[in-house]
């Protein structure tokens, strides 16, 4: 019998080995959906967005005010709303970054003409004229049905005028400070959801050491209040990459830790150092795959946060904000190195489907992530030039992940191959996947080799296939992109290559792509 067994084994074997050599599909690489056993919801707030008084990131990027010949609907640009409102961002930072810790809101508010100029000392020196507010953000806040997401400045603020700002913001008791909101046009409170206390507390947002800086973050914590039904959700500034003794100094002290109810994190893929900080658009294979080197990165600092925060809050109830995240290239040439304004190729958008499912099949604990910035900073979702606007690789793939916004996590048990590159590598393949409130499941993959497809096997337990459909996202180079003259060169299709074999989904993952698979369940 068991000689039986081992021919069979053989033959097996053999087969694979065969399917494997002629490009067939093989098990050497196959994931495990355990769709009968969904874990947490997944935040659609991972889905975040941030906006910056930084280079053309407001002015220009979002804002071109009432006046301007550029089709907008109350100051913000229609086309840059309307792409942002087809990807349902779930919600937005706002005023920075390093900008907030130099920004007095009450500069910001009142009649337009009589708004203070000040110098943006961080992001090239420029003048602003701080035509865009808090009014001004709040509505657009609304206009694109998403929550708002605002920092406080720790750095170069006081307590008093933090907490007025909430009060401003979210009162709708009889004060001074109300009374100038209904002055400025605004007679109901608005909705705020997400109130950082200080940005970088560590760095731009005042070289604190993370022992001043919990002290600090009591005092502010104390004095911002809650009105109205919603309490505000405050976020405490958290480390920088994996300096994990930040996180440990806020998360031991239990009277620190009544203070916050999330924890924030900021990573950047910076490939070669902050010195070199490679090109964005003119790279090798070695820079393609170290910039998804560090990238995987992120999964080990959430990691080693979760496994801190475990020990301090074994039951969960702080939250990671991954509130800054994306690569950071050098900037285009001739363009101002201030303004961080870098082109986004199909490296982005693979970037950002590495991220986004390390934030998935961390949702026990991640709550928000924001890419860094919305527009014309950094990896950006958009790009503007006049009245012209390009959709980056970067926003396809947030566009494509949208429907695992509030959906249940299917964990993942994956098995692949490496991408190999000089003596590194790899996982070749990244994966998530979540089944919504229809019973519908969602799959999305990247394959980061540049040079093959893989040939993968989905198992989905506890599941009934249906109906199924694909998008992928793929282009010629690793550097394609999407520019001015040429809008299209990056652009999601319809995807065909997987077929359902007795409950197993095969799929052939072209090189260098990102796909989305949705099967539906089978009704009767
Ligand atoms: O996103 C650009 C800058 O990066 C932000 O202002 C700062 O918080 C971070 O260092």
């Amino acid at each position: 019998m068991n000689t039986m067994k081992n021919i069979f084994a053989s033959v097996c074997l053999f087969l694979a080995f065969w399917a494997s050599a002629n490009g067939q599909i093989t098990t050497a690489n196959r994931i495990i959906l355990a769709a009968d056993n969904p874990g947490p919801v997944i935040s659609k707030d991972i889905y975040g967005q941030f906006s910056e008084h930084l280079g053309a990131c407001i002015y220009g990027g979002l804002w071109v005010g009432k006046d301007s010949p550029i089709p907008n609907k109350d100051g913000v640009r229609l086309d840059v709303l309307n792409a942002l409102k087809e990807i349902k961002i779930p919600n937005l930072r706002w005023p920075g970054g390093c900008f907030a810790d130099t920004y007095h809101w009450k500069d910001g508010i009142g009649p337009q003409s009589q708004r203070a100029s000040i110098v943006n000392v961080n992001w090239g020196g420029v003048t602003e004229d701080n035509s865009f507010g808090t009014n001004e953000f709040m509505n657009l806040t609304e206009e694109l049905g998403c929550d708002a997401y605002i920092s406080g400045n720790v750095g170069s603020g006081a307590v008093r005028e933090m907490s007025e700002w909430v009060e401003y913001l979210t009162s709708s008791n009889e004060s001074p400070v109300t009374n100038l909101r209904k002055q400025n046009g605004r007679i109901q409170p608005w909705k705020v959801k997400y109130f950082a206390i200080g940005n970088e507390t560590w760095g731009c947002g005042g070289n604190m050491t993370a022992d001043f800086y919990a002290s600090l973050l009591k005092q502010y914590s104390t004095f911002l209040h809650d009105y109205g039904n919603t309490p505000l959700y405050k976020v405490a500034c958290g480390p920088g990459g994996d300096d994990f003794k930040w996180t440990e100094a806020l998360m031991k002290n239990p009277e620190t830790r009544s203070m916050f109810q999330g924890i924030s994190v900021h990573y950047y893929s910076v490939v070669d150092g902050w010195d070199v900080k490679g090109s964005a658009t003119d790279f090798t294979e070695r820079e393609w795959f170290e910039t998804f080197r560090l990238n995987y990165d992120m999964d080990r600092i959430l990691k080693n946060n979760e496994a801190i925060m475990n020990l301090y809050d074994p039951q969960n109830t702080k939250g990671i904000i991954v509130d800054e995240w994306g690569n950071w290239f050098r900037v285009e040439p001739g363009t101002n190195p201030g303004f961080l304004f870098q082109q986004n190729t199909l490296r982005d958008a693979i970037t950002a489907a590495i991220h986004l499912n390390i934030f998935n099949n961390h949702a026990e604990r991640v709550k928000m992530a924001n890419l860094a910035q919305i527009a014309n900073v950094l990896q950006s979702l958009v790009l503007t030039k006049g009245d012209r606007m390009v959709l980056t690789p970067t926003y396809y793939v947030f566009r494509m992940f949208r429907v695992h916004q509030n959906a249940r996590l299917i964990p993942v048990n994956i098995k692949c191959e490496n991408y190999t590159f000089g003596d590194k590598s790899i996982p070749a393949v990244s994966a998530s996947a979540s089944l919504d409130d229809n019973g519908t499941i969602h799959i999305s993959l990247a394959n980061l080799n540049p040079s093959h497809e893989i040939n993968l096997s989905c198992i989905i337990e506890g599941f009934n296939p249906g109906q199924m459909t694909g998008e992928v996202l793929t282009a010629p180079e690793m550097n394609s992109y999407n520019s001015f003259e040429n809008q299209t060169a990056v652009k999601p299709a319809s995807f065909s290559a997987f077929r359902m074999k007795d409950k197993t989904l095969e799929v052939s993952l072209p090189s260098k792509s990102v796909v989305v698979i949705e099967i539906k369940q089978k009704t009767k």
